[in-house]
């Protein structure tokens, strides 16, 4: 049995604003230019980089028993676009595929720039096999151009888009229960989103933005998954924690407030074509009861 409350309704093709123009222009002079200059070996030595598939045992306070050892295939930032050809990003879904999720959580950045030419990665999200769900909420990057058309698109796939909504599965007539909130860059606009879900006891909340933890912590929600923060691309060999993520606390890897964690996921692709001791990753993250 199954049921879902799910917000954000699909308009009308919306115009690109200033925010997508600015990314427009920010990506050329950054990456396009330096790239055509240097004979395209700048977009080469990125795609060179290996992406992890890091399985990661996670011991969570309150996890429901009933779910123990509940595997989550873990995406973000994948950022389709110049640095992220489109079958590099399939190839990695069906890596994770492969390592057999009871569910999909993709919390975000999904394309780059355009949403066109993503509906080949969503079809390969949304017919993964994870009988607990493939769940997806949008991040910056998908708000640029048209998140409602990414939106209808993952939901014509199979993908269950979270804009406020919360998501029950039963298995064994245990009832499982999937959060998600939309992108949103203030902490006081994510708490009152986080606050919406909250009423519905979710046991996992999907947020792009890290900075819905405090609020997920505060209200018991014993898991938070996020992505955004690319663990700031560049970091301290032995000091994960000092990059340049500097707007976030929450930057990489987990964290705990009370009873409840955040996993931050640093992305298996960039806006930026540099990483330095922070390899880009898909997560397989395998979940206990602390
Ligand atoms: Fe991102």
């Amino acid at each position: 049995m199954e049921g879902s409350k799910a917000g954000n309704s699909s308009g009308g093709k919306k115009k690109r604003g200033g925010k997508f123009r600015r990314a427009q222009l920010r990506n050329m002079l950054l990456t396009k230019t330096v790239d055509r200059l240097m004979r395209g070996r700048l977009r080469d030595r990125h795609l060179k980089q290996p992406i992890e598939l890091r399985e990661v045992e996670l011991a969570v306070p309150n996890w429901p028993r009933a779910f123990e050892g509940l595997r989550v295939g873990h995406l973000s930032d994948l950022h389709l676009g110049h640095l992220m050809p489109v079958d590099r990003a399939i190839e990695l879904v069906e890596r994770l595929g492969a390592a057999k999720p009871d569910v999909l959580a993709c919390t975000g950045d999904v394309v780059d720039l355009e949403w066109q030419g993503c509906e080949p990665l969503l079809e390969a999200m949304g017919s993964m096999r994870a009988p607990l769900g493939r769940y997806l909420v949008l991040g910056n990057h998908d708000h640029l151009d048209d998140p409602d058309a990414i939106t209808e698109a993952a939901r014509d796939r199979g993908l269950l888009v979270l804009a406020g909504g919360v998501h029950t599965r039963r298995r064994a007539g245990h009832e499982f229960r999937v959060a998600g909130i939309d992108w949103h860059g203030t902490p006081r606009e994510l708490s009152r989103m986080v606050h919406e879900v909250g009423e519905a006891r979710p046991h996992l909340l999907l947020s792009h933005n890290p900075k819905a933890f405090p609020a997920a912590a505060r209200l018991g929600i014993p898991l938070t998954l996020a992505g955004h923060t690319h663990g700031g691309q560049v970091a301290l060999r032995d000091r994960p924690q000092a990059n340049l993520s500097l707007l976030h606390r929450h930057s990489r890897g987990l964290y705990s407030r009370g009873g409840s964690r955040l996993f931050v996921n640093v992305g298996a692709g960039a806006w930026f074509p540099l990483r330095r001791n922070v390899p880009a990753e898909i997560v397989m993250l395998t979940l206990r009861r602390a």
